[in-house]
């Protein structure tokens, strides 16, 4: 892949830099100081459905290696860090009285953030809903939602007089669609009318927590993190046009656009055939105006008409020849620039970050004790020149994270995908900062602390 140099200049002056992570990819001790089962602990134990039988069992082993991983996190030059709240620590029952020792946790890790001059953006959920509530139901159920605006408050309570940057949700497209539909996470169903009740539930949760979260935090910036996607057809048959148009809708439209108050999109509630079990009010919670808006972006996504597929009938292709990732995942750093110009132009979000980009390569600790990761680093770079271009063009883009800090577990993917700008030896524990970890270190220093160069 060419290498392109990134504009920096595009950026603003206190631009975020960061990395992100979520709890159940990195913490392990899952059996720890209280805390219960996640849903991502049982569909671990479904045979087959992770790579290798791995579980996040011991992950990274973050929960007790926190210090150091703050420490890479300032050898990195961060100036944020982005990771998620286990629900099963805080609320091991769903609801009811909270878990002290599993507050207090993060308590210690957001105040080794600060000390180290990094800001920290919490997200309250990133897939691992307690098992207690999945047996009594799960995101299908109305019931769910009310309680994450619980669990929202309590961990406010405790943060809210540190923690400004809240996001409600991760991805509610992967809970909902890749949990309920595809059954390739956690919880596994297959079942389209438990989606579509799903999506509604989480996009209700999000409306309700940043109620709580606004109630208890004054100045709280509250967002919510989508993936978004370029969808493209493959050919221009008329079928693979409006298959692409579908691929949209159930990426990208069904989540943006109640969120920015103009209800379900009418072609896929067509679509799908499933009435969403909203209550009188609810629209108005999911649309309370947003600080800023989270997009996640990986890769664009080119699809075919299937109409024998799961819904959204739209199947997907890859191009011959486009360099693809680890995960098979095409390289399309142009198609962050237009995501995010498109939803500059559609929603107008106040605020936007890149809250999760980056690629999986199979690296791996030469002799000299370095990872020389160079499609890593040619991937943010081209991706960062991506987002320098958007944000000339006008998007509010106040940061970007990379996904991620360091090598973890990549969910039905298990340990076998690597993110991370830190290498994790899972054997030993042992990191090490990876080259283009180094190299985005080197962009960021260049960013906030510019040297003026004599005679250029
Ligand atoms: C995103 C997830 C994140 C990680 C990356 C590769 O969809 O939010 O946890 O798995 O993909």
């Amino acid at each position: 892949m060419p290498l392109e140099e990134p504009d920096l200049t595009a950026f603003p002056p206190g631009f975020t830099w960061g990395a992100a992570t979520s709890a159940y990819q990195i913490e392990g001790a899952v059996k720890e100081d209280g805390r219960s089962p996640s849903i991502w602990d049982t569909f671990c134990r479904v045979p087959g459905a992770v790579a290798g039988g791995d579980t996040g069992d011991v992950a990274c082993d973050h929960y007790h290696r926190w210090q150091g991983d703050v420490a890479l996190m300032k050898d990195l030059r961060l100036n944020a860090y982005r990771f998620s709240i286990a629900w099963p620590r805080v609320l091991p029952d769903g609801g009811g009285p909270p878990n002290p020792a599993g507050l207090a946790f993060y308590d210690r890790l957001v105040d080794a953030l600060l000390e180290s001059g990094l800001t920290p953006h919490a997200t309250l959920y990133h897939w691992d809903l307690p098992q207690v509530l999945q047996d009594r139901g799960g995101w299908p159920e109305r019931e769910t939602a009310r309680r994450f605006a619980d669990y929202a408050a309590v961990v406010a309570d405790t943060l809210g007089d540190r923690v400004r940057h809240w996001a409600t949700l991760n991805e509610p497209l992967c809970s909902a669609w890749i949990g309920h539909l595809e059954g390739a996470m956690a919880p596994g169903l297959t079942d389209l009318t438990a989606a579509v009740r799903a999506s509604h539930h989480l996009l209700l949760a999000h409306g309700l927590g940043a109620q709580a979260l606004r109630a208890a935090v004054p100045g709280a910036q509250v967002g919510i993190t989508n993936i978004l996607t370029a969808s493209e057809p493959a050919t221009d048959r008329e079928e693979d046009v409006a298959a692409a148009r579908r691929d949209d809708g159930h990426n990208n439209r069904w989540w943006l656009d109640p969120l920015h108050g103009r209800g379900y999109p009418a072609d896929m509630l067509e679509v799908y055939g499933v009435e969403p079990p909203a209550e009188p009010g609810d629209m108005e919670t999911i649309a309370a105006p947003l600080d800023w808006l989270g997009v996640n972006y990986y890769r664009r996504s080119i699809t075919v008409d299937d109409p024998s597929g799961p819904a959204p009938y739209a199947r997907p292709v890859t191009h011959p020849g486009t360099p693809r990732t680890g995960m098979d995942w095409e390289v399309h750093p142009d198609r962050l620039e237009s995501v995010l110009l498109r939803v500059h132009r559609d929603y107008a979000p106040r605020a936007m970050y890149v809250t999760e980009n980056g690629a999986a390569y199979p690296d791996e600790v030469t002799p000299d004790g370095h990872v020389h990761d160079a499609d890593r680093t040619a991937y943010l770079e081209s991706h960062l020149a991506a987002c320098a271009r958007a944000a000339r063009q006008g998007a509010p883009l106040e940061g970007y994270f990379v996904w991620s800090l360091m090598d973890n577990f990549e969910w039905a993917y298990g340990y076998a995908q690597r993110f991370g700008l830190v290498h994790v030896d899972f054997g030993t524990q042992a990191r090490t900062i990876k080259d283009s970890g180094r190299r985005y270190a080197e962009l960021i220093d260049a960013h906030l602390h510019p040297r003026v160069r004599s005679g250029s």
